[in-house]
């Protein structure tokens, strides 16, 4: 992508990637994703992060081309993991003069993923420190775990710009035709979530300023309706549930748990209640994760697998115990031929989280669904339709 314009005096240098295959070794990003960075020209010229190696020819022609020549005063560097740091070597050796900018923790990891002799060159930051570039002005706020503990936002004050790091992000190359929403969910609860917390301790440090654009590390710059970023950012991190509904995922080897779960959808629809059912088998991880904080409850259904439960259903609970899964309420229904185990694992797992509510009794069903176990299928869907919030 070339040089762009964000306003008169702040361009983005940063490279769209729909090669990769998995964010993060991890997440699929059907279409694409994005590595920003930002340059700042004025009396003083700042680089806000470098990119990805995967695209680090591309992000130094597009400096050369916004730099037109000029030096570089400062490289801000507002986290430390490789998908956006991982240029600084190359670039401290081609713009030697310019100072790089991070806090303590900043420059004990760069010692650690470089050899670099940043003697003289380091402009260290603390809470609320100030870097004057002229008519810009910087201002940087830490946002320790946001999404790992070096991390900090800087606040440009005469645009009011937020350079908000890997918050506000969103998978999608910047051409990517799709809903923000979504995919900056999948990116949040996924690779931020645990953090909700800490995220609360930035957002409440961005409502003392006057925010009219945000520029994240990954995806769209946001120029208007801060509002509404800002508030799906104070929904995800205080792990409050966008819809009243009930998310119903499964893992089944032959069907018949899948058609347990069909079946008890039907019952909850009877009760006019919104379901979505997502086969664990065959949707990827990040998206179901995506799903489980989207809805105000849920049902697990796995079938027992070697006395345990499926892999996927179990992968699953790990993966939004991880990230702080709660104030939820879940069914579970288990399904086993000899002997039943499923159940049991995923309430292991489970019990684990905080304020997750388990109904009782979970159902069990003997290999295939029959008549009999309908009445318990339907006082599940009934008791779930009650417990919504
Ligand atoms: C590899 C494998 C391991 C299994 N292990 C167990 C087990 O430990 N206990 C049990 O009751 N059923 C076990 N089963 C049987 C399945 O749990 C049972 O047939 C299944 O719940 C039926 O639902 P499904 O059609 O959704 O797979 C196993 C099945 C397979 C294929
Ligand atoms: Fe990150
Ligand atoms: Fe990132």
């Amino acid at each position: 992508m070339s040089s762009t314009y964000v306003t008169d005096s702040v361009f983005y240098a940063g490279v769209s990637d729909r090669t990769l295959d998995l964010f993060e070794s991890q997440y699929p990003v059907p279409n694409g994703v994005t590595y920003n960075s930002y340059v700042i020209l004025d009396e003083k010229v700042a680089v806000m992060d470098t990119v990805d190696n995967r695209v680090s020819e591309q992000w130094f022609a597009n400096l050369e081309k916004i730099l037109g020549g000029r030096h570089v005063d400062y490289l801000v560097v507002s986290h430390m993991e490789p998908d956006h740091s991982a240029n600084i070597e190359r670039f401290a050796r081609k713009y030697p003069e310019a100072k790089l900018v991070g806090n303590a923790k900043t420059f004990d990891m760069a010692a650690q993923f470089f050899d670099l002799d940043l003697e003289g060159r380091k402009t260290v930051v603390k809470e609320g420190d100030t870097i004057c570039l002229g008519n810009h002005t910087l201002q940087f706020f830490m946002a320790p775990m946001v999404h790992w503990p070096e991390v900090m936002v800087a606040y440009e004050s005469s645009e009011k710009i937020l350079f908000s790091a890997d918050g506000f992000g969103k998978f999608g190359a910047m051409d990517a035709e799709e809903d923000w929403a979504e995919e900056a969910a999948r990116y949040y609860l996924n690779i931020v979530g645990k953090y909700g917390v800490q995220v609360q301790g930035l957002l409440k440090k961005a409502a003392g300023l006057d925010i009219q654009m945000i520029c994240p590390l990954h995806g769209p710059i946001l120029r208007e309706n801060m509002g509404y970023y800002l508030d799906k950012y104070q929904t995800w991190s205080s792990y409050q549930p966008e819809k009243h509904g009930v998310l119903a995922v499964f893992g089944s080897i032959h069907g018949n748990t899948a058609h347990v779960v069909r079946k008890l959808a039907e019952f909850l629809k009877e009760q006019g209640e919104t379901v979505e059912v997502l086969d664990l088998s065959r949707v990827d991880v990040s998206f179901a994760v995506r799903k489980a904080f989207y809805y105000d409850r849920m049902v697990v259904a796995g079938a027992t697998y070697d006395g345990g439960v499926f892999p996927c259903v179990e992968e699953f609970l790990l993966h939004i115990r991880s990230k702080n899964y709660q104030k939820r309420t879940v069914g579970i229904v288990e399904n086993g031929t000899w002997a039943p185990m499923a159940g049991k694992a995923m309430r292991g797992i489970l019990e684990g989280m905080k304020e997750v509510k388990i109904l009782e009794p979970m159902v069990t069903i003997r290999s295939v669904l029959k008549e009999k176990d309908l009445p318990a299928l339907k006082e599940m869907a009934e008791v779930l339709a009650k417990s919504g919030s």
